[in-house]
């Protein structure tokens, strides 16, 4: 196990080791224009050489258990396109796995879990299952420090606790989150082991990519959305704030950014309370919100439509332009609103790059 070690930094909070990750430079309160970029969900199936080492891979989980794979898929969009920085290739349901849910990816329609929905199902899932599975995710991230190229940063993520137990409640993904808000109103003790028991195995699962070398670490909280604000606080805000508190306490001047999707009104709150230094702003999210937002010194990510990334051409150019004048001199680094999408043409993610770094 690699011992974390205290990073030197200079007055400004940049890391005097690494000076030169332009991606990190928002989070020391530098200004950097272009500003840096990366793509949600950069590495997959839109791109030919990812389908090719899936195809080797086996499953998808297998893939994600595969050091050597894992960061094979993970360097790929880097290469391809230059970007400032590089995500860990895992997912947000290798917790739930680990943890003994057992997950599976079935072809064209996506995970599939066996459903856990009370706390005697609960005892299926243990935190010392996690120890091996994790530790090959850690693996991946220290074969991708040693390969990325010095100048690009290393995003480790987990899913949030809420995120994920709407996956262990359903057993697959879910628009209106049925099964885990009914289990949160009819037993919210139940329900809270459960968040408790995902919250400390997210914990370890970044520990683990931290100290394995991640320069900065994302929490996807892609269904968010649509709890009422005393719910919203209770199983998103709350879990949150202790896992940036953990990681923060073991982990010193590693910037943790939020995607608390759809959190529309509770944004603002969102970012308060969990003290994250990022936030990822989803498509539907004004720009004049993330302007205001970046103002408070907040570091904002996003939010391209993925599916103008899909359509390209000079709408695209325009958008990005929009973006750009918007967020300029702000703490500020370009990404899309969601993830890529499958049906994305290759070369529109060319000319995105193109068209935010022309001048520069
Ligand atoms: O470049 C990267 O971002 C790679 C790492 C990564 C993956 N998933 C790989 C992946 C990351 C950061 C994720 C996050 C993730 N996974 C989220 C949060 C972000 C979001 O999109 O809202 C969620 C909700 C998941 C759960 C998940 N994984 C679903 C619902 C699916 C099936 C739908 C889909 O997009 O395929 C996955 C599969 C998955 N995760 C793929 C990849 C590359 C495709 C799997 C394949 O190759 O068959």
């Amino acid at each position: 196990m690699i011992a974390s070690k205290p990073a030197i930094c200079d007055r400004n909070g940049v890391n005097q080791e690494t000076p030169d990750r332009r991606f990190m430079l928002p989070f020391a309160g530098r200004r950097v224009n272009p500003p840096p970029i990366w793509l949600m969900r950069q590495a997959g199936r839109y791109l030919p050489e990812y389908r090719k080492v899936r195809a080797e891979a086996g499953s998808f989980l297998d893939l994600c258990y595969k050091p050597r794979l894992a960061a094979e898929v993970s360097l790929q969009p880097v290469r391809r396109y230059g970007f400032d920085a590089a995500i860990l290739f895992s997912d947000i349901l290798v917790v739930p796995d680990a943890l003994g849910q057992g997950v599976r990816f079935v072809e064209g329609e996506g995970p599939r879990l066996d459903p856990i929905r009370s706390s005697e199902d609960l005892t299926r899932l243990a935190l010392a299952k996690t120890h091996d599975k994790f530790a090959l995710v850690s693996e991946t991230v220290e074969r991708l420090r040693r390969d990325l190229p010095r100048d690009t940063a290393l995003i480790g993520f987990c899913g949030a606790p809420w995120t994920v137990a709407v996956y262990v409640a359903e057993g697959r993904g879910s628009g209106d989150q049925r099964a885990a808000r009914s289990w949160a109103y009819r037993d919210p003790e139940g329900f809270g082991k459960l968040i408790e028991l995902l919250t400390d195995a997210s914990i370890e699962y970044l520990s683990g990519q931290a100290r394995a070398g991640a320069d900065a670490l994302q929490i996807f909280d892609s269904w968010a959305g649509s709890l009422p604000d005393d719910e919203f606080e209770r199983w998103v805000i709350g879990p949150t704030r202790r896992i940036v508190d953990v990681i923060r306490k073991r982990h010193s001047g590693l910037p943790i950014i939020g995607f608390p999707r759809g959190a529309g009104a509770v944004l603002h709150r969102y970012i308060e309370a969990t003290g994250v230094d990022g936030v990822s702003c989803d498509t539907a999210c004004p720009l004049a919100v993330m302007q205001r937002i970046a103002r408070g010194e907040t570091v904002v990510q996003g939010n391209l439509d993925p599916m103008l990334l899909v359509r390209g051409g000079e709408a695209l150019d325009r958008r990005v332009d929009d973006i750009c004048e918007v967020m300029h001199g702000l703490p500020f680094v370009f990404n899309l609103g969601h993830g890529i999408v499958p049906e994305t043409p290759p070369e529109n993610v060319t000319r995105l790059v193109k068209c935010l770094r022309r001048g520069a």
